[in-house]
């Protein structure tokens, strides 16, 4: 049976290895031993796994600013793929960002990715016309220590 749940530290093993396969190219900066631990100070409710026989086969990571909600690091194991997992897992975070007053909800497709937009679409998500920019910071989003 799948479930879908809250990431807890016994999961990261799964989540990293799902990562490594999922995201081969990612930079530093993404690997689960920085952004996991970056994502357990801020809305750790909103990091999902999905689980088979205790096992990671899927993550959603997403994040309510207060104006908007955004999700990432949406993956599925390449063996459990095309089995509704990636779906259920929208469900359930967009069930929690609505429970937040959340309005709506943005995800971003990198270029080189962009196979992936229609089973976005198919979860309901539209392409919208914008340019997508961004910065990375100084510190590199190093984590602080008290
Ligand atoms: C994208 C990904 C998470 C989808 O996971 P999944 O569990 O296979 O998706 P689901 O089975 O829940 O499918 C969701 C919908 O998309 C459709 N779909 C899934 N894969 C598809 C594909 N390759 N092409 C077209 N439609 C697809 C499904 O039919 C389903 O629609 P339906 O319920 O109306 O039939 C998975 O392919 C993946 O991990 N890819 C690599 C990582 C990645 O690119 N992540 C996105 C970064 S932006």
């Amino acid at each position: 049976m799948i479930t879908i749940a809250t990431y807890a530290d016994r999961y990261f093993g799964g989540v990293d290895g799902l990562w490594r396969e999922a995201f081969s190219d990612d930079a530093p900066r993404n690997t689960a031993a920085i952004a996991i631990p970056q994502k357990q100070q801020f809305q750790p409710e909103l990091f999902l796994v999905a689980i088979e026989e205790d096992e990671v086969i899927g993550s959603l990571m997403a994040g309510y600013d207060g104006h908007r909600g955004w999700i990432s690091r949406v993956a599925v194991r390449q063996t459990h793929r095309r089995r509704g997992i990636a779906r259920a897992m929208f469900e359930e975070i967009e069930r929690r960002l609505a429970a937040l007053d959340c309005p709506k909800v943005n995800l971003q497709v990198i270029t080189s990715n962009a196979a992936v937009v229609p089973v976005y679409e198919r979860l309901g998500y539209l392409v919208e016309p914008r340019i997508s920019m961004g910065k990375t910071l100084p510190s590199g989003g190093a984590l602080k220590t008290p």
